[in-house]
């Protein structure tokens, strides 16, 4: 099985990707989990969509969606909402329009994340979910993982060292495998 995931963030430091490479770490075994981010992607533009057609980085992020198994996003949060620049890489991935069956739709999908807040992502997670309904996906919603305080459960070099923290990203990545497994093939 394969899992493509998807840090929202930009930042050397972030707690984001620091969290998708904990999220490795803790995948189960059988499961891959394929690490991604947004780098390489340019603001929206539908001129530059008439005139030259989908960006290399983002045609190349929906052709590893398209060939997984799942989508793990890992979203920071702005301004109680989804980040702009996680949401224009997601808005590129879903043009043109034609392709959204072939990388979104019936794909199961899990989303954590991760803040120096004390909410964790609450807010960004549940902004996501209209988006994930628009595209067909089938999210995992059977644990949250809003991970809260992350200057404390992350160290400077990005590691995760809070146990609690690990073991339920361990359930969750468990939870989410499963889910997926007993999916395979529904993927319409
Ligand atoms: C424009 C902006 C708005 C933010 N708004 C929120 C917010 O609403 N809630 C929150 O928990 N953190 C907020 N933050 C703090 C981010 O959670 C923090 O910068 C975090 O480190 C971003 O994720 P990253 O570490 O993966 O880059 C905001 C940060 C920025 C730059």
């Amino acid at each position: 099985m394969r899992i493509v995931g998807i840090a929202g963030s930009l930042r050397s430091g972030s707690f984001n990707a620091a969290l998708l490479r904990a999220a490795l770490e803790e995948c189960p075994p059988g499961a891959i989990l394929e690490i991604e981010s947004i780098r390489g992607i340019p603001l929206y533009d539908g001129d530059v969509e008439a005139a030259q057609g989908i960006p290399a980085r983002a045609a190349e992020l929906k052709d590893k969606v398209a060939a997984a198994d799942a989508l793990l996003l890992v979203t920071p949060e702005y301004n109680n909402s989804i980040p702009g620049t996680f949401k224009n890489a997601i808005d590129w991935m879903t043009r043109p329009v034609a392709d959204i069956p072939r990388v979104f739709k019936g794909r199961p999908v899990g989303l954590i994340g991760a803040s120096p807040g004390n909410f964790g992502t609450v807010l960004s997670q549940s902004a996501w979910l209209p988006v994930l309904r628009t595209l067909g996906m089938r999210p995992w919603f059977g644990q949250l993982l809003y991970v809260g305080s992350a200057g404390k459960v992350f160290d400077a070099s990005g590691k995760l060292t809070d146990a609690a923290i690990r073991q339920r990203l361990r359930n969750y990545m468990e939870g989410f495998v499963a889910f997926v497994s007993a999916d395979a093939g529904t993927i319409s």
